[in-house]
């Protein structure tokens, strides 16, 4: 049998090599980003000339300039993340590509490192260390630290998808907090499910003693949480958002946590990342982590293999598992 021109995936980062393994094996040819950081527009626009398959992160803008830098032949953009606000759809869907992201194999990895934030910033654990770092630490003291419990107080998620769901699920089993919700949707069997109880926006940040964010970012999303939605909260309440920066003003979120508005905030996900906004880094009340909700060995690997799998069904003319459109 005459053998076929190989396709070509390009994969604009380095990423676990489960997938990279099933890609090779496949009988494509690889072009795998040789730097370790992200290519500007210009230095991507060139890597993936010619690609059948563009492997890419969350940090790649993919938009109808990428994809005519490309070329016809392109036929899927996997995108390896649960997200993918980074992914024009539209320009997508008019030039015949198909588009997949990695959807259930990160929600209770997202899910653990969420309920991490949410005792970290509650229980001071990171303001801590620091301080016990810094020499300060000169015997215990009764009004040392003094943090908040859980148990008891209410939890707001904001955004009832699987990541929401599983949170719910491990605060009100596991550390007996009262879960209620907020979506646009209203999921009657998540409710019966896990026992929530569905509130209106501001009812929900009037109630709520602790909010996580669990929305897609969307023009419908984006600075869902502002000034007026800061003000709503109690002053004694904290904020968690491992979903997407944009979802937050941070400006707004800046000035609120300045002037007490609310008690403190657990952010993964900024809203220019990888800048902050002017100011945050130096409030005490704080906890920031890049952009990790999802980096377990154990996940990262799963969706290197997914977003590869996605792939190779597209390139064998099938239907890839995790199609966004
Ligand atoms: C990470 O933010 C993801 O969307 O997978
Ligand atoms: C995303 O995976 C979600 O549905 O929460």
């Amino acid at each position: 049998m005459k053998k076929e021109k190989k396709f070509k995936v390009v994969v604009t980062r380095k990423i676990p090599p489960a997938g990279l393994e099933l890609l090779k094996k496949a009988g494509f040819q690889l072009k795998i980003n040789p730097f370790d950081r992200i290519l500007s527009k210009a230095e991507l626009k060139k890597f993936v000339k010619g690609a059948d398959a563009i492997l890419c992160l969350l940090t790649d803008k993919i938009d109808k300039e990428i994809l005519k830098a490309a070329g016809p032949q392109l036929k899927i953009v996997a995108n390896y993340a649960v997200g993918y606000d980074n992914i024009n759809l539209k320009d997508c869907q008019e030039k015949k590509v198909m588009v997949t992201n990695t959807p259930g194999v990160l929600t209770e990895t997202v899910a653990e490192h969420t309920i991490g934030l949410l005792f970290a910033i509650t229980q001071r654990i990171v303001e801590a260390d620091r301080y016990v770092r810094e020499g300060k630490f000169k015997g215990w003291a009764p009004m040392l630290f003094l943090g908040t419990d859980l148990r008891g107080k209410i939890l707001g998620i904001i955004g009832l998808g699987r990541i929401g769901g599983e949170v719910a699920k491990r605060m009100r089993d596991g550390f007996n907090l009262k879960i209620v919700y907020y979506d646009i949707f209203r999921n009657f069997s998540l409710e019966k499910k896990y026992k929530i109880n569905y509130l209106p926006l501001k009812t929900l940040l009037k109630t709520a003693d602790f909010i996580s964010l669990h929305v897609p970012l969307s023009p419908k999303t984006y600075h869902l949480i502002g000034w007026p939605e800061l003000k709503l909260m109690k002053k004694t309440a904290y904020l968690i958002n491992t979903s997407r920066g944009a979802v937050i003003d941070e400006r707004a979120l800046v000035k609120a946590l300045k002037e007490k508005l609310i008690a403190g905030a657990a952010l993964d996900v900024f809203e220019n990342e990888p800048k902050l906004t002017a100011g945050l880094k130096n409030l005490p009340n704080v906890v920031l982590t890049p952009h990790i909700a999802s980096a377990s060995w154990e996940t990262r690997s799963k969706m290197s293999e997914m977003a590869a799998l996605n792939i190779i069904a597209a390139l064998e003319g099938k239907k890839p598992p995790n199609l966004v459109v």
